[in-house]
Protein backbone atom coordinates (compact mmCIF):
# COMPACT_ATOMS: atom_id res chain seq x y z
CA UNK A 1 0.00 0.00 0.00
CA UNK A 2 2.78 2.55 1.12
CA UNK A 3 4.52 1.41 -2.06
CA UNK A 4 1.82 2.53 -3.74
CA UNK A 5 1.26 5.57 -2.65
CA UNK A 6 4.89 6.43 -3.15
CA UNK A 7 5.09 5.80 -7.16
CA UNK A 8 1.81 7.28 -7.31
CA UNK A 9 3.73 10.75 -5.63
CA UNK A 10 6.66 9.82 -8.03
CA UNK A 11 4.47 9.70 -10.36
CA UNK A 12 2.49 12.73 -9.88
CA UNK A 13 5.78 14.58 -9.67
CA UNK A 14 7.05 13.82 -12.73
CA UNK A 15 4.60 14.75 -14.45
CA UNK A 16 4.53 18.11 -12.85
CA UNK A 17 8.06 18.57 -13.81
CA UNK A 18 7.38 17.68 -17.06
CA UNK A 19 4.22 19.89 -17.30
CA UNK A 20 6.39 23.17 -15.82
CA UNK A 21 8.75 22.43 -17.70
CA UNK A 22 8.70 25.35 -20.15
CA UNK A 23 7.70 27.77 -17.34
CA UNK A 24 10.51 26.61 -15.13
CA UNK A 25 13.26 26.76 -18.11
CA UNK A 26 11.70 30.22 -19.00
CA UNK A 27 11.97 31.84 -15.36
CA UNK A 28 14.85 30.20 -14.10
CA UNK A 29 17.10 29.42 -17.03
CA UNK A 30 20.20 29.19 -15.14
CA UNK A 31 19.34 26.79 -12.65
CA UNK A 32 17.65 24.45 -15.60
CA UNK A 33 20.68 24.89 -17.54
CA UNK A 34 22.84 23.45 -14.32
CA UNK A 35 20.24 20.74 -13.61
CA UNK A 36 18.75 19.91 -16.80
CA UNK A 37 20.66 21.09 -19.70
CA UNK A 38 23.90 20.81 -19.18
CA UNK A 39 24.86 17.51 -19.07
CA UNK A 40 23.11 16.23 -22.33
CA UNK A 41 24.79 19.03 -24.49
CA UNK A 42 27.90 17.85 -22.51
CA UNK A 43 27.32 14.77 -23.98
CA UNK A 44 26.04 15.56 -27.36
CA UNK A 45 29.85 17.84 -28.08
CA UNK A 46 32.12 14.62 -27.32
CA UNK A 47 30.04 12.19 -28.84
CA UNK A 48 29.62 14.76 -32.20
CA UNK A 49 33.39 16.26 -31.78
CA UNK A 50 35.08 13.46 -34.67
CA UNK A 51 32.29 13.45 -37.13
CA UNK A 52 31.39 17.18 -36.88
CA UNK A 53 35.62 17.95 -37.58
CA UNK A 54 35.94 15.25 -40.32
CA UNK A 55 32.83 17.12 -42.36
CA UNK A 56 34.08 20.48 -41.52
CA UNK A 57 37.95 19.92 -42.36
CA UNK A 58 39.21 20.17 -38.84
CA UNK A 59 41.25 17.26 -38.97
CA UNK A 60 44.41 16.33 -40.74
CA UNK A 61 46.18 13.19 -41.74
CA UNK A 62 49.89 11.89 -41.97
CA UNK A 63 49.29 10.15 -44.97
CA UNK A 64 50.35 11.63 -48.09
CA UNK A 65 47.59 12.69 -50.57
CA UNK A 66 49.05 11.20 -53.52
CA UNK A 67 49.37 7.05 -53.84
CA UNK A 68 50.60 4.70 -56.04
CA UNK A 69 48.10 2.39 -57.85
CA UNK A 70 49.91 0.02 -59.99
CA UNK A 71 51.22 2.32 -62.54
CA UNK A 72 49.38 5.26 -61.76
CA UNK A 73 49.86 8.16 -59.03
CA UNK A 74 46.23 9.03 -57.72
CA UNK A 75 45.24 11.81 -55.97
CA UNK A 76 42.44 11.41 -53.51
CA UNK A 77 41.58 11.85 -49.35
CA UNK A 78 43.96 9.85 -47.38
CA UNK A 79 41.63 7.98 -44.32
CA UNK A 80 42.46 7.66 -40.75
CA UNK A 81 42.32 11.23 -40.27
CA UNK A 82 43.34 12.65 -36.79
CA UNK A 83 41.14 14.72 -35.31
CA UNK A 84 41.90 18.20 -32.99
CA UNK A 85 42.01 17.37 -29.05
CA UNK A 86 39.03 18.20 -27.48
CA UNK A 87 39.08 18.74 -23.77
CA UNK A 88 36.42 18.05 -20.91
CA UNK A 89 33.22 20.69 -21.27
CA UNK A 90 33.36 22.94 -18.56
CA UNK A 91 29.67 24.23 -17.83
CA UNK A 92 29.35 27.76 -17.18
CA UNK A 93 25.99 30.21 -16.58
CA UNK A 94 23.69 29.47 -19.30
CA UNK A 95 26.51 27.42 -21.60
CA UNK A 96 29.66 25.50 -21.26
CA UNK A 97 33.31 25.97 -22.22
CA UNK A 98 35.55 23.33 -24.41
CA UNK A 99 39.33 23.62 -25.13
CA UNK A 100 40.57 22.50 -28.57
CA UNK A 101 44.25 21.71 -29.27
CA UNK A 102 45.13 22.55 -32.98
CA UNK A 103 47.12 20.60 -35.09
CA UNK A 104 49.69 22.19 -36.30
CA UNK A 105 48.94 24.57 -39.67
CA UNK A 106 45.25 25.49 -38.18
CA UNK A 107 44.08 28.55 -37.21
CA UNK A 108 40.87 29.79 -35.18
CA UNK A 109 39.76 30.97 -38.54
CA UNK A 110 38.69 27.48 -39.58
CA UNK A 111 36.89 27.02 -36.35
CA UNK A 112 35.08 30.36 -36.79
CA UNK A 113 33.98 29.06 -40.08
CA UNK A 114 32.11 25.95 -38.57
CA UNK A 115 30.88 27.82 -35.55
CA UNK A 116 27.41 27.32 -37.09
CA UNK A 117 27.95 23.67 -37.84
CA UNK A 118 28.48 23.52 -34.09
CA UNK A 119 25.82 25.51 -33.08
CA UNK A 120 23.21 22.97 -34.88
CA UNK A 121 24.92 19.76 -34.12
CA UNK A 122 24.93 20.63 -30.09
CA UNK A 123 21.97 22.27 -30.35
CA UNK A 124 22.83 25.59 -28.73
CA UNK A 125 21.94 29.03 -29.45
CA UNK A 126 25.32 29.81 -30.69
CA UNK A 127 29.08 29.36 -30.72
CA UNK A 128 31.85 31.39 -29.92
CA UNK A 129 35.40 30.73 -31.02
CA UNK A 130 37.98 32.56 -28.96
CA UNK A 131 42.09 31.77 -29.14
CA UNK A 132 43.35 32.88 -25.54
CA UNK A 133 46.28 31.39 -25.99
CA UNK A 134 48.60 29.84 -29.48
CA UNK A 135 47.60 26.93 -30.79
CA UNK A 136 44.56 26.11 -28.90
CA UNK A 137 40.90 27.30 -29.44
CA UNK A 138 38.25 28.17 -26.85
CA UNK A 139 34.74 27.05 -27.93
CA UNK A 140 31.82 29.09 -25.91
CA UNK A 141 28.42 27.17 -26.37
CA UNK A 142 25.75 29.58 -25.24
CA UNK A 143 22.42 27.76 -24.63
CA UNK A 144 20.41 31.06 -24.71
CA UNK A 145 21.18 34.50 -25.79
CA UNK A 146 22.18 36.28 -22.65
CA UNK A 147 22.61 39.58 -24.62
CA UNK A 148 18.36 39.20 -24.90
CA UNK A 149 17.87 41.09 -22.02
CA UNK A 150 20.92 43.69 -21.32
CA UNK A 151 19.21 45.59 -18.54
CA UNK A 152 18.64 42.68 -16.44
CA UNK A 153 22.62 42.98 -15.15
CA UNK A 154 23.10 46.70 -14.51
CA UNK A 155 20.50 47.60 -12.04
CA UNK A 156 20.04 51.91 -12.33
CA UNK A 157 20.55 52.26 -8.80
CA UNK A 158 24.20 50.84 -8.33
CA UNK A 159 27.10 52.92 -8.50
CA UNK A 160 29.99 52.54 -10.73
CA UNK A 161 33.93 53.59 -9.29
CA UNK A 162 34.91 56.97 -10.77
CA UNK A 163 35.89 57.30 -14.22
CA UNK A 164 34.38 53.16 -15.05
CA UNK A 165 30.77 52.97 -16.69
CA UNK A 166 29.10 49.49 -17.13
CA UNK A 167 27.12 50.38 -20.22
CA UNK A 168 25.75 46.97 -20.79
CA UNK A 169 26.12 43.58 -20.79
CA UNK A 170 28.92 40.81 -22.28
CA UNK A 171 28.18 37.77 -23.97
CA UNK A 172 30.41 36.17 -20.81
CA UNK A 173 27.60 37.67 -18.51
CA UNK A 174 30.19 40.27 -17.06
CA UNK A 175 29.07 43.65 -17.10
CA UNK A 176 30.60 45.85 -19.87
CA UNK A 177 32.30 48.32 -18.15
CA UNK A 178 34.09 51.13 -19.84
CA UNK A 179 36.91 52.12 -17.81
CA UNK A 180 38.69 55.22 -19.26
CA UNK A 181 41.85 54.71 -16.05
CA UNK A 182 42.67 51.45 -18.28
CA UNK A 183 41.85 52.58 -21.44
CA UNK A 184 41.81 56.78 -22.07
CA UNK A 185 40.03 56.70 -25.18
CA UNK A 186 37.55 54.87 -27.63
CA UNK A 187 36.21 54.23 -30.99
CA UNK A 188 32.44 53.59 -31.24
CA UNK A 189 31.92 52.60 -35.02
CA UNK A 190 28.89 51.17 -36.49
CA UNK A 191 26.01 51.31 -39.68
CA UNK A 192 23.07 53.66 -39.05
CA UNK A 193 20.35 52.28 -36.36
CA UNK A 194 23.19 50.19 -34.80
CA UNK A 195 22.96 51.59 -31.94
CA UNK A 196 25.87 54.47 -31.29
CA UNK A 197 23.90 56.83 -29.99
CA UNK A 198 22.05 54.96 -27.18
CA UNK A 199 25.56 53.33 -25.95
CA UNK A 200 26.49 57.26 -26.04
CA UNK A 201 23.34 58.14 -23.92
CA UNK A 202 24.00 54.87 -21.34
CA UNK A 203 27.64 56.11 -21.10
CA UNK A 204 26.08 59.55 -20.15
CA UNK A 205 23.78 58.35 -17.36
CA UNK A 206 26.43 56.43 -16.07
CA UNK A 207 29.18 58.64 -15.40
CA UNK A 208 26.68 61.75 -14.74
CA UNK A 209 26.73 60.67 -11.17
CA UNK A 210 30.60 61.00 -10.59
CA UNK A 211 32.63 64.00 -10.44
CA UNK A 212 33.48 64.37 -14.21
CA UNK A 213 33.01 67.11 -17.12
CA UNK A 214 30.92 65.71 -19.86
CA UNK A 215 31.18 66.98 -23.35
CA UNK A 216 29.13 67.06 -26.24
CA UNK A 217 30.10 67.75 -30.13
CA UNK A 218 27.04 66.86 -32.25
CA UNK A 219 26.94 68.02 -35.86
CA UNK A 220 23.52 66.55 -36.27
CA UNK A 221 22.32 69.43 -35.02
CA UNK A 222 22.68 68.20 -31.08
CA UNK A 223 19.23 65.86 -32.02
CA UNK A 224 21.41 62.76 -30.79
CA UNK A 225 23.15 64.65 -27.55
CA UNK A 226 20.34 66.91 -26.64
CA UNK A 227 18.49 64.73 -23.99
CA UNK A 228 21.84 64.19 -21.87
CA UNK A 229 22.12 68.33 -22.20
CA UNK A 230 21.68 69.62 -19.56
CA UNK A 231 24.69 67.33 -17.79
CA UNK A 232 26.63 68.56 -20.60
CA UNK A 233 29.10 71.43 -19.65
CA UNK A 234 29.81 72.61 -23.10
CA UNK A 235 27.90 71.30 -26.19
CA UNK A 236 28.82 72.21 -30.06
CA UNK A 237 26.18 71.57 -32.71
CA UNK A 238 27.80 73.10 -35.41
CA UNK A 239 31.74 72.34 -36.85
CA UNK A 240 32.54 76.26 -36.19
CA UNK A 241 31.48 75.93 -32.37
CA UNK A 242 33.00 72.08 -32.54
CA UNK A 243 36.29 73.58 -33.77
CA UNK A 244 36.51 76.23 -30.91
CA UNK A 245 35.54 74.08 -28.19
CA UNK A 246 38.32 71.65 -29.40
CA UNK A 247 41.47 74.31 -29.95
CA UNK A 248 39.65 75.57 -25.78
CA UNK A 249 40.35 71.79 -25.30
CA UNK A 250 43.75 71.48 -26.34
CA UNK A 251 44.68 74.92 -24.68
CA UNK A 252 43.11 73.08 -21.16
CA UNK A 253 45.43 70.28 -21.65
CA UNK A 254 48.73 72.43 -22.17
CA UNK A 255 47.40 73.96 -18.55
CA UNK A 256 47.34 70.49 -16.98
CA UNK A 257 50.87 69.45 -18.54
CA UNK A 258 52.21 72.73 -17.24
CA UNK A 259 50.24 72.07 -13.68
CA UNK A 260 51.32 68.64 -13.39
CA UNK A 261 55.16 69.40 -14.58
CA UNK A 262 55.58 71.78 -11.54
CA UNK A 263 54.04 69.58 -9.32
CA UNK A 264 56.80 66.72 -10.47
CA UNK A 265 53.52 64.27 -11.26
CA UNK A 266 53.52 62.40 -14.96
CA UNK A 267 49.85 62.06 -14.45
CA UNK A 268 46.73 63.89 -12.95
CA UNK A 269 46.42 61.15 -10.71
CA UNK A 270 49.31 61.40 -9.43
CA UNK A 271 48.26 65.15 -7.80
CA UNK A 272 47.34 65.59 -4.88
CA UNK A 273 43.45 65.37 -4.39
CA UNK A 274 42.62 68.77 -4.15
CA UNK A 275 44.99 70.29 -6.60
CA UNK A 276 43.70 67.58 -9.60
CA UNK A 277 41.66 69.18 -12.03
CA UNK A 278 38.28 67.52 -12.86
CA UNK A 279 38.55 64.77 -15.54
CA UNK A 280 36.76 66.02 -18.87
CA UNK A 281 35.30 63.28 -21.04
CA UNK A 282 34.75 64.58 -25.02
CA UNK A 283 31.84 63.02 -26.54
CA UNK A 284 31.94 62.67 -30.64
CA UNK A 285 28.70 61.72 -32.30
CA UNK A 286 28.86 60.98 -35.84
CA UNK A 287 32.68 61.87 -36.25
CA UNK A 288 32.50 62.42 -40.04
CA UNK A 289 30.32 65.27 -39.78
CA UNK A 290 33.26 66.90 -38.80
CA UNK A 291 35.81 65.78 -40.92
CA UNK A 292 33.71 65.96 -43.96
CA UNK A 293 34.00 69.78 -45.91
CA UNK A 294 32.60 71.16 -49.37
CA UNK A 295 33.87 74.81 -49.23
CA UNK A 296 37.25 75.35 -48.94
CA UNK A 297 36.29 77.70 -45.43
CA UNK A 298 34.67 74.34 -44.39
CA UNK A 299 37.80 72.05 -45.23
CA UNK A 300 40.25 74.45 -43.07
CA UNK A 301 37.71 74.29 -40.29
CA UNK A 302 37.50 70.57 -40.93
CA UNK A 303 41.23 70.72 -40.83
CA UNK A 304 41.25 72.50 -37.73
CA UNK A 305 39.03 70.28 -35.63
CA UNK A 306 40.61 67.48 -36.99
CA UNK A 307 43.79 68.52 -35.66
CA UNK A 308 42.79 69.47 -32.35
CA UNK A 309 41.41 65.92 -31.81
CA UNK A 310 44.47 64.11 -32.73
CA UNK A 311 46.44 66.69 -30.74
CA UNK A 312 43.75 65.58 -27.41
CA UNK A 313 43.79 61.99 -28.07
CA UNK A 314 47.97 62.33 -28.05
CA UNK A 315 48.39 64.42 -24.80
CA UNK A 316 45.06 63.89 -23.14
CA UNK A 317 45.20 60.50 -21.89
CA UNK A 318 47.77 61.54 -18.73
CA UNK A 319 46.21 64.84 -18.07
CA UNK A 320 42.47 63.48 -17.86
CA UNK A 321 40.81 64.66 -20.96
CA UNK A 322 39.50 61.33 -22.63
CA UNK A 323 37.17 61.09 -26.16
CA UNK A 324 34.75 58.34 -27.28
CA UNK A 325 34.21 58.83 -30.92
CA UNK A 326 31.19 57.61 -32.78
CA UNK A 327 31.01 57.70 -36.33
CA UNK A 328 29.87 55.34 -39.49
CA UNK A 329 33.30 55.05 -40.83
CA UNK A 330 36.29 56.60 -39.52
CA UNK A 331 38.55 55.86 -42.44
CA UNK A 332 41.33 57.55 -44.65
CA UNK A 333 37.99 58.39 -46.86
CA UNK A 334 37.28 61.01 -44.12
CA UNK A 335 40.80 63.02 -44.42
CA UNK A 336 44.28 62.49 -43.47
CA UNK A 337 43.78 63.06 -39.64
CA UNK A 338 41.10 60.35 -39.54
CA UNK A 339 43.45 57.00 -39.55
CA UNK A 340 45.81 59.13 -37.27
CA UNK A 341 42.60 59.71 -34.50
CA UNK A 342 42.04 56.09 -35.24
CA UNK A 343 45.05 54.84 -34.19
CA UNK A 344 45.15 56.75 -30.99
CA UNK A 345 41.53 55.06 -30.04
CA UNK A 346 42.74 52.57 -28.42
CA UNK A 347 39.70 51.11 -27.28
CA UNK A 348 37.05 49.93 -29.66
CA UNK A 349 33.40 49.04 -30.17
CA UNK A 350 32.20 47.80 -33.35
CA UNK A 351 28.17 47.43 -33.80
CA UNK A 352 26.94 46.16 -36.79
CA UNK A 353 28.30 47.00 -40.11
CA UNK A 354 27.47 47.24 -43.92
CA UNK A 355 30.84 46.36 -44.83
CA UNK A 356 33.70 44.01 -44.17
CA UNK A 357 36.30 47.27 -44.93
CA UNK A 358 34.49 49.21 -42.13
CA UNK A 359 35.02 45.59 -39.56
CA UNK A 360 38.56 45.51 -40.76
CA UNK A 361 39.38 49.50 -40.19
CA UNK A 362 37.81 49.07 -36.22
CA UNK A 363 39.11 45.47 -35.33
CA UNK A 364 41.88 44.61 -38.24
CA UNK A 365 44.75 46.03 -35.88
CA UNK A 366 43.52 44.61 -32.57
CA UNK A 367 41.49 41.85 -33.22
CA UNK A 368 41.44 40.28 -36.65
CA UNK A 369 39.61 37.41 -35.41
CA UNK A 370 36.57 39.23 -34.25
CA UNK A 371 36.75 40.74 -38.25
CA UNK A 372 34.48 38.16 -39.13
CA UNK A 373 31.96 38.16 -35.53
CA UNK A 374 31.10 41.87 -36.59
CA UNK A 375 29.86 40.87 -39.80
CA UNK A 376 27.77 38.74 -38.12
CA UNK A 377 25.70 40.79 -36.00
CA UNK A 378 22.04 41.77 -37.78
CA UNK A 379 19.87 44.13 -37.97
CA UNK A 380 17.43 42.90 -35.64
CA UNK A 381 20.34 43.34 -32.77
CA UNK A 382 20.49 47.00 -32.02
CA UNK A 383 22.92 47.67 -29.76
CA UNK A 384 25.09 44.32 -29.81
CA UNK A 385 28.76 45.15 -30.65
CA UNK A 386 32.52 43.74 -30.63
CA UNK A 387 34.47 44.80 -27.83
CA UNK A 388 38.37 44.17 -28.06
CA UNK A 389 40.32 43.49 -24.87
CA UNK A 390 43.70 43.14 -24.05
CA UNK A 391 46.23 40.19 -26.93
CA UNK A 392 43.77 40.31 -29.90
CA UNK A 393 40.60 39.02 -27.14
CA UNK A 394 37.35 40.27 -28.15
CA UNK A 395 33.83 39.44 -26.75
CA UNK A 396 30.26 40.29 -27.83
CA UNK A 397 28.45 42.62 -26.04
CA UNK A 398 24.91 44.87 -25.71
CA UNK A 399 24.63 47.98 -24.46
CA UNK A 400 21.95 49.72 -21.76
CA UNK A 401 18.82 50.59 -24.12
CA UNK A 402 18.67 53.99 -22.34
CA UNK A 403 15.16 55.64 -23.49
CA UNK A 404 15.69 59.74 -24.24
CA UNK A 405 12.97 59.39 -21.28
CA UNK A 406 15.49 58.29 -19.09
CA UNK A 407 18.59 59.86 -20.54
CA UNK A 408 16.49 63.44 -19.82
CA UNK A 409 15.21 62.28 -16.34
CA UNK A 410 18.79 61.17 -15.19
CA UNK A 411 20.41 64.24 -16.29
CA UNK A 412 17.86 66.42 -15.11
CA UNK A 413 18.41 65.11 -11.73
CA UNK A 414 22.25 65.27 -11.81
CA UNK A 415 21.91 68.59 -13.83
CA UNK A 416 22.87 70.74 -10.71
CA UNK A 417 26.46 69.06 -10.15
CA UNK A 418 27.49 69.50 -13.98
CA UNK A 419 30.94 71.51 -13.80
CA UNK A 420 31.10 75.13 -15.32
CA UNK A 421 33.75 75.01 -17.57
CA UNK A 422 34.56 78.64 -18.20
CA UNK A 423 37.19 78.58 -21.08
CA UNK A 424 34.85 75.80 -22.91
CA UNK A 425 31.76 78.65 -22.65
CA UNK A 426 33.99 81.40 -23.60
CA UNK A 427 35.01 79.33 -26.96
CA UNK A 428 31.45 78.41 -27.67
CA UNK A 429 30.31 82.27 -27.02
CA UNK A 430 33.09 83.47 -29.41
CA UNK A 431 30.64 81.74 -31.90
CA UNK A 432 27.93 82.93 -30.88
CA UNK A 433 26.25 80.28 -28.32
CA UNK A 434 25.59 80.50 -24.97
CA UNK A 435 25.95 76.87 -22.58
CA UNK A 436 23.31 74.09 -23.05
N1 LIG B 1 21.01 48.05 -26.54
C1 LIG B 1 19.91 48.17 -27.25
N2 LIG B 1 18.90 47.31 -27.09
C2 LIG B 1 17.76 47.43 -27.82
N3 LIG B 1 17.56 48.38 -28.74
C3 LIG B 1 18.54 49.27 -28.96
C4 LIG B 1 19.77 49.21 -28.24
N4 LIG B 1 20.56 50.22 -28.67
C5 LIG B 1 19.85 50.87 -29.64
N5 LIG B 1 18.65 50.31 -29.79
C6 LIG B 1 17.61 50.76 -30.73
O1 LIG B 1 18.16 50.90 -32.03
C7 LIG B 1 17.70 52.08 -32.65
C8 LIG B 1 18.86 52.87 -33.18
O2 LIG B 1 19.69 53.28 -32.12
P1 LIG B 1 20.64 54.55 -32.25
O3 LIG B 1 19.88 55.77 -32.59
O4 LIG B 1 21.46 54.57 -31.01
O5 LIG B 1 21.52 54.12 -33.50
P2 LIG B 1 22.67 54.96 -34.23
O6 LIG B 1 23.76 54.00 -34.55
O7 LIG B 1 23.06 56.15 -33.41
O8 LIG B 1 21.96 55.40 -35.56
P3 LIG B 1 22.30 56.67 -36.48
O9 LIG B 1 23.62 56.38 -37.16
O10 LIG B 1 21.18 56.71 -37.46
O11 LIG B 1 22.39 57.88 -35.61
C9 LIG B 1 16.88 52.85 -31.62
O12 LIG B 1 15.53 52.72 -31.94
C10 LIG B 1 17.14 52.17 -30.31
O13 LIG B 1 15.99 52.08 -29.53
MG1 LIG C 1 23.16 58.18 -33.82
Amino acid sequence: MLRQLLVWCLLVLVAGVVLAAPLLRRRFPIGWWYAVGFVPVAVRVLRSWRPLAIERGLTITRRPPLALLGTLIVRGQPLRPITPRIGIPRPRPGGLVVTVRMHAGQTPGGYAAAADSLAHAWRVHAVRVTSPERGRVRLTALSVDPLADPCALVGPGSADPLMCARVGRREDGAPWVIDFRAVPHWLIVGATQSGKSTLLSALVTRLAPQPVALVGIDLKGGLELSPVGPRLSALATTRREATALLEALVVETQLRMTVCRFAGARSVWELPGGKRPMPIVVLVDEVAELFLAASRADKDEAARAATALVRLAQLGAALGVHLVVAGQRVGSDLGPGATALRAQLAGRVCHRVSDSGTAEMVLGDLAPDAIDAAQTISADEPGVAILTGVGGDWMRARSLLVSPKEAVRVCAAHAHTTPHLPALAAALASCGKGAP
